[in-house]
């Protein structure tokens, strides 16, 4: 089965043709040089360069995929989380398709697509697995109890894992995307010259909070500039990303003993943040479970994640109807109530 799938929920425009897990194409155009200017995603900016970059992008994918758009079987689009004006862009724009195309539309959620990201690296996983989802705007620990059945046992209460990163490397005058910028510099962490709170999320066992981290960042970077002491960003960063990694890795595998999962999944963004991949996997080795995540291309937004997840969703008869609408927030399960 051939999908053509279109992903514009936040700054990447991407469309990608996949055969299962293959990947045929997997065209990116990015706006993160637009957005830094602003230190972030300006939404109006993010929703008129998708509909600028769609079409080109789509064809492009085509093209590159050595296919013609009749030997599409169906078009599946991120419909939701995201920002509503950039996945309008989208859905409208696989909508089209598929109508002109008489094919199924298949409507993807992007935190599935992430973890669908894994499938195509790890050509042989299957659920069920434990799996974080960590990206810039979501921090979901969930089981994937089958491809398409999910079950959310934390999340966070406030800020996402990434929004903590971007934040805390806007405060110390890193370039946006801060979260990689801050990842690429971070040398070695100094939790004595640069303490930083571990948050407690009490509403639940395995949810998170990071808006007191990421505060305790900024108070942290205003002290020391009132006193007029120079900061060492570089361990500032590494110290950071030091608590960030601690916290999800803490709560997943104890969540992961407490249900008995042999199989973790860390999906998302900041799945391409170099210490959270190498404690993830030492800690999985000396724990006796299974670790996996997607090769970093993947981590990002791009299409070719929303094809190897709407694979699942067309074997479950999950075809959307014509009068497909966007949402900017949906839960993982689409359990709405
Ligand atoms: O999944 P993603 O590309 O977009 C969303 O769906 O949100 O995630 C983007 C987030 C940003 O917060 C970015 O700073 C973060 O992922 N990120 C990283 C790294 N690479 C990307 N954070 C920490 N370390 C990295 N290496």
């Amino acid at each position: 089965m051939l999908i053509l799938s279109i992903e514009s929920s936040c700054d990447e425009t991407s469309a990608a043709v996949t055969k299962g897990r293959e990947v045929l194409s997997n065209i990116i155009s990015t706006q993160i040089d637009e957005h830094r200017i602003y230190g972030g995603v300006v939404p109006e900016i993010a929703s008129r360069r998708h509909c600028e970059n769609i079409a080109a992008v789509v064809k492009e994918a085509v093209d590159k995929a050595g296919i013609t758009f009749s030997d599409i079987d169906a078009v599946a689009v991120t419909a939701y989380p995201g920002l509503i004006g950039a996945l309008l862009t989208g859905v409208n724009f696989a909508k089209g398709l598929a109508l002109s195309l008489g094919k199924p539309l298949i409507a993807v959620h992007h935190l599935r697509s992430h973890i669908a990201a894994t499938y195509l690296t790890h050509k042989d996983l299957k659920p069920p697995f434990l799996c974080l989802v960590v990206s810039g705007g979501n921090t979901v620990l969930c089981e994937v109890k089958d491809y398409t059945d999910f079950n959310i046992i934390g999340q966070t209460l406030d800020d996402a894992a990434g929004e903590c990163f971007d934040k805390s490397a806007r405060a110390m005058g890193l370039d946006y995307p801060g979260g990689v910028n801050l990842d690429k510099i971070a040398t070695k962490a100094d939790e004595k010259t640069y303490p930083l709170p571990t948050p407690k999320a009490s509403d639940g066992k395995y949810d998170f909070s990071f808006s007191g981290l990421k505060t305790a960042v900024i108070n942290l970077i205003h002290n020391q500039n009132q006193k007029g002491t120079q900061i060492d960003i570089p361990v500032l960063s590494a110290t950071v990303r030091k608590k960030v990694c601690d916290i999800l890795i803490n709560k997943t595998l104890s969540a992961a003993k407490d249900k008995g999962y042999k199989k973790i999944v860390v999906a998302g963004g900041v799945s391409a943040n170099s210490e959270l991949r190498l404690r993830f996997e030492n800690e999985c080795k000396n724990n006796n479970i299974e670790f996996f995540t997607p090769e970093l291309k993947y981590c990002g937004d791009n299409a070719a994640m929303v094809g190897a997840q709407a694979v699942y969703e067309f074997e479950k008869g999950n075809i959307a109807d014509i009068s497909l609408n966007a949402a900017a927030t949906m839960p993982i399960d689409l359990k709405t109530e």
